[in-house]
């Protein structure tokens, strides 16, 4: 049995209500951490910080909206108060605007994709970075998309917030390598979430128009394949990485 790598760390996860973020949060106690689900809805916070507790792990809920930056504050406050100290921060958090062009698009559609997706993983680091160099360092992961680095129709305001993560986690990557925090985006792949079957009428045809057309290995990933990417970046595993982009995407971006 190999020894777990997340012991003693404390991580926030944004987003630790939604489907992928739920993933990353069960792996990460599973590991070893403590995590704070932080999350917009916060019932559906409350009950993924309630399971992973009831299976004998150190979790808490929080009710957060990234895109505010008090809210981003105390959110960080709060893990700090309630597990001691802050080593990890993985930005999920995000909204997927309506697909349509720029010239259909509402304008505060396009606003609300920039708040949340891009200035939500902003203010989240900028009360976070502090706590993780007090803590000795620490790694943050923004969780981007394969549509970071290519195009997909009717998804301007989706791919310009996630190509804008890859340059954000660069330049973080740079300016706190000397506090000893890494920084690096993780970019899934069309996953297997309920977000993906109700947004194509059902998983078995959003296996088939976009899983199994689009990517090569011919499937959607699973929440599990993209958690285990995570820990990767958040983990010792991933020491000499920072500034980097983590692709798990079935190859989408390879064709
Ligand atoms: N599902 C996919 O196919 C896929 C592919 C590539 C990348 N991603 C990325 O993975 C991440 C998670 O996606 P998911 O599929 O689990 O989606 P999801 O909708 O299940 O989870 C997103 C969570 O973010 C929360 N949220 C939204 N606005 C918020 C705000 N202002 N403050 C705090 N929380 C807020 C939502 O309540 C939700 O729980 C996102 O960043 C998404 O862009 C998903």
């Amino acid at each position: 049995m190999t020894a777990p790598k997340l012991t003693g760390r404390v991580a926030i996860v944004t987003g630790g209500g939604g489907d992928i973020g739920r993933a990353i949060a069960e792996l990460f106690v599973q590991e070893g951490a403590a995590v704070l689900c932080a999350d917009i809805d916060g019932k559906a916070a409350a009950d993924a910080a309630k399971r992973l507790t009831a299976a004998g792990g150190r979790a808490l809920a929080v009710e957060c909206d990234v895109s505010d930056s008090e809210s981003a504050r105390s959110t960080v406050a709060t893990a700090v108060r309630h597990f001691g100290k802050l080593h990890i921060l993985v930005n999920c958090a995000a909204v997927f605007p309506p697909r349509k062009p720029v010239t259909a698009l509402d304008g505060s559609d396009w606003e609300r994709a920039l708040a949340v997706n891009v200035s939500g993983c902003f203010y989240m680091s900028k009360h976070a970075i502090l706590e993780i160099a007090k803590a000795g360092g620490g790694s943050i992961v923004h969780v981007a998309s394969q549509l970071a680095h290519v195009a997909r129709e009717g998804s301007a305001a989706y791919c310009t917030t996630k190509a804008a993560l890859l340059g954000l986690a660069k330049v973080m990557a740079l300016d706190h390598a000397k506090d000893g925090i890494r920084v690096n985006t993780l970019s899934p792949g069309g996953v297997a979430t309920t977000g993906m079957a109700e947004q194509w009428g059902g998983m078995e045809t959003a296996e088939r128009e976009w899983g199994r057309a689009k990517h090569p290995l011919g499937r959607l990933c699973r929440v599990e394949e993209v958690a285990r990417g995570a820990l990767f970046l958040a983990s010792d595993d991933s020491s000499c990485m920072t500034g980097a982009d983590l692709l798990i995407d079935g190859g989408y971006t390879a064709l």
